[in-house]
């Protein structure tokens, strides 16, 4: 991997000007599921990540936890030297900083007297390490151990130190509203509101946090951004991969839960949010929750649920979701949601937001397409019978992440004829590198920065939007692997596939030029 320079971005919490990147405090990083998955993928890596680019110069050791009572440090340094890509950074430097900073300690079953362990071995590394009690706990692990490790905390005196004390935990955060509810009560049990940080990492990627610049930082756009001039909202986050080998957690969760719950909903709120009063997590929240708040509750018909069936992708044949390692034959799991959204407020009334997923789509793609509304009067009807086509701002987070704004312009020459051009942004081309989304959000996690993590009434307000859906008992549509979802979808959404209308659809003057 390319070394990222993150230093110019400037977002609460960190530099303002970008000029000197703001170190963080020497702090122990905790990692529940340690070994895990996400752990070895995303965690490590991004940690060294910040490392390198000497965002946690002041010191910042990584105490690895969990059940396995075989492993010990080095065994763990081990684990952690295999999961930096090797070309994230010299072998040596990623040596030296393996054996300086990460630690193991196991936790066997969990056990009260484990829980103590680990709090002799969190004080025995801060007082080697001259830290000041400062401490974040990452439960990186399945959701069915998150409420005995918080408890487990809690009654060790793990909740709070002589410093900070904050607890990061993944999604999902629930499994319907009064599983968030309940699990949002033992975390305040323990830990007030301000040291929990819930994860969902859409919000670190560049393009979601630039949506709060694109829209508060540019009046161009922020004036046209309701009902007058926003005909729909269309966001799109579409997967070519299947569920690959997460049955065992997919096939209870299913694309509702695992997707729209939380990363188009994240989206969504970042779209139709209020001006927040200040630049701060705080304010941000506070506008996030009162858009979701006034979601008008979802019709059944304005819902299609789709299932991948055997299919291509890429023209090599694929499996249906029934037929994968460890799901059901007769799964009635939905790989697929398309929604059709109203908020009911002053500025998006009679908006319709439109919300699509999916996994073994045609495509990898992810996007929030804003179609404007058409101009009032076609005055070049005389001379172009083409059908007008109205402004598009297309946000696109996958495969680029960057913005298209579509806009209508005259040919060059005779006969007289429209064409439908592009102005586009594209991070890579601007800034060359882009930082990992895990990175942006442990480093705002070390600098005490909430802004992009989802606050416990967030959770909870989303949760109670798609109630009447998780009760679904009607089976999901097929749909083949490699297309654009289950043909129901064109009840709901305008169009099916995602994508602008191609010369080939436009008629009159233009086609015939
Ligand atoms: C995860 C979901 O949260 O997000 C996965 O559990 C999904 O099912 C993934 O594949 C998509 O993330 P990204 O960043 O690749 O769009």
């Amino acid at each position: 991997m390319t070394p990222i320079d993150v230093t110019p971005i400037a977002a609460p919490g960190r530099t303002p000007d970008g000029a000197v990147p703001q170190t963080t405090e020497p702090s122990i990083f905790v990692i529940f599921g340690a070994t895990g998955d996400l752990a070895k993928r995303k965690i490590l890596p991004a940690m060294y990540e910040l490392h390198v680019h000497g965002l946690t110069d002041r010191g910042c050791i990584i105490l690895g936890v969990s059940r396995d009572a075989a492993m010990d440090d080095a065994a763990f340094r081990a684990v952690v030297r295999d999961a930096i890509p090797k070309d994230s950074g010299a072998q040596s430097d990623i040596a030296s900083w393996v054996d300086a900073n990460i630690y193991y300690q196991p936790v066997g079953n969990g056990e009260p007297g484990d829980f103590a362990a680990l709090k002799t071995r969190i004080e025995g590394l801060e007082h080697d390490h001259n830290i000041a009690g400062k401490r974040s706990f990452y439960l990186s692990l399945p959701p069915e151990a998150f409420p005995s490790t918080i408890a487990g905390l809690g009654a060790a005196g793990l909740n709070h130190s002589a410093g900070w004390t904050r607890l990061v935990i993944e999604k999902p955060f629930g499994r319907d509203l009064p599983s968030a509810e309940e699990l949002n009560r033992l975390v305040h049990q323990y830990f007030d509101e301000s040291q929990v940080y819930r994860i969902d990492h859409y919000l670190g990627k560049e393009t979601v946090q630039n949506l709060l610049v694109f829209r508060f930082a540019n009046a161009m756009f922020e004036s046209l951004w309701n009902r007058d001039h926003i005909e729909s909202v269309e966001i799109t986050v579409a997967e070519e991969l299947g569920v690959e080998q997460r049955a065992g957690y997919y096939e209870h969760a299913g694309a509702l839960r695992d997707m729209v719950q939380s990363h188009l909903t994240q989206l969504l709120a970042l779209v139709a949010m209020e001006v927040p009063t200040a630049f701060e997590a705080g304010a941000i929240r506070e506008e996030k929750i009162k858009a979701l708040r006034s979601i008008a509750p979802i019709r059944a018909d304005s819902a299609v649920f789709g299932q991948y069936a055997a299919g291509r992708i890429d023209g090599k044949p694929v499996p249906g979701y029934r037929q994968e390692p460890g799901v059901s034959p007769a799964s009635t799991t939905e790989t697929f949601v398309a929604l059709r959204i109203c908020l009911d407020n002053w500025r998006w009334q009679g908006v319709p937001f439109y919300l699509r997923t999916g996994k073994r789509m045609a495509r990898r793609l992810t996007e929030i397409r804003v179609r404007f509304r058409q101009a009032p009067i076609w005055m070049f009807r005389t001379v172009s019978d083409a059908s007008p086509q109205a402004n598009t701002l297309v946000i696109t987070l996958q495969p680029n992440e960057g913005f298209l704004l579509f806009f209508e312009v005259k040919a060059p020459g005779e006969p007289f004829r429209l064409q439908r051009l592009t102005l586009h942004f594209d991070y890579d081309e601007a800034f060359k590198t882009l930082p990992e989304a895990y990175q942006t959000l442990l480093l705002d996690l070390l600098r005490g920065d909430q802004t992009l993590f989802v606050h416990a009434d967030e959770v909870e307000a989303s949760w109670r939007v798609y109630a009447p859906l998780l009760a679904r008992t009607t089976p999901p549509n097929a749909y083949p692997a490699g297309s654009w979802g289950p043909a129901e979808t064109k009840t709901i959404v305008p169009d099916r596939e995602p994508r602008e209308p191609t010369d080939a659809q436009r008629t009159g003057s233009e086609k015939a030029a």
